[in-house]
């Protein structure tokens, strides 16, 4: 009976799980980029929890820098639109930022500049409001990227979104992930593990 009980309760929570879409990206568009490994290994416990997870790099999103005249005259850039398209589509979306200057990257800030226009030119918070954002930062320094992440839930809660409470700041991350990608350290995995599944409750 308790072992019907229990496989039912997997099955529940996976199908739960199932109904999230998530998007997860790195502000880092670097091949061997460290916040990319973050991302990815956060996408992969989403996956084993039964969310829909789209990987997106922004290196194939290029969009030039935000700029009125430009939206004025040509709207909305395409690669823009498509990765807007994207987070509107999501229920949760994750974000590895790298430490740039004590702030985040300005490839990021971009891309949530752009996504914070309507198509048609104004403001738009569809791709935020209702949005569950779950934060992460790997740097090679030995603080990790936690002030880099400060700014960044500051810029997501401003145009609307819910970020959650923990977030995972990795540090000395040069060191950090096996040849395979793949995080060693257990105390980060299991942080990541409880970002990760608040983000899909
Ligand atoms: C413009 C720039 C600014 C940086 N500023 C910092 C910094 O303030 N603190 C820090 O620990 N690392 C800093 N770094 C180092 C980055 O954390 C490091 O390059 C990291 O690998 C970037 O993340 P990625 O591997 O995901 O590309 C900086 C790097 C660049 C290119």
């Amino acid at each position: 009976m308790l072992k019907w009980m229990m496989i039912l309760c997997v099955a529940l929570s996976a199908t739960l799980s199932a109904e999230i879409k998530v998007l997860a990206f790195a502000g880092s568009t670097r091949e061997d980029s460290v916040n990319k490994k973050l991302v990815s290994e956060a996408a992969n416990l989403a996956r084993q929890l039964g969310a829909s997870v789209t990987v997106i790099d922004l290196r194939d999103y290029p969009t030039p820098f935000y700029d009125a005249d430009l939206e004025a005259a040509q709207g909305m850039p395409v690669k823009a639109k498509e990765l807007r398209r994207l987070m509107i589509d999501s229920q949760a979306i994750f974000i590895a930022s790298p430490l740039y200057n004590g702030s985040v990257s300005a490839v990021l800030k971009n891309a949530i500049d752009w996504a914070s226009r309507g198509e048609n030119g104004g403001s738009s918070r569809e791709a935020f409001k209702g949005k569950k954002f779950a934060i992460m930062s790997a740097s090679p320094s030995a603080k990790g990227g936690a002030k880099g992440l400060t700014h960044l839930r500051a810029i997501l809660e401003d145009i609307g979104g819910t970020v959650i409470p923990q977030q995972v700041a990795l540090p000395d991350a040069y060191h950090a992930f096996d040849d395979q990608g793949r995080l060693k350290n257990e105390q980060i995995k299991a942080e990541l593990q409880q970002l990760v599944e608040t983000a899909l409750k």
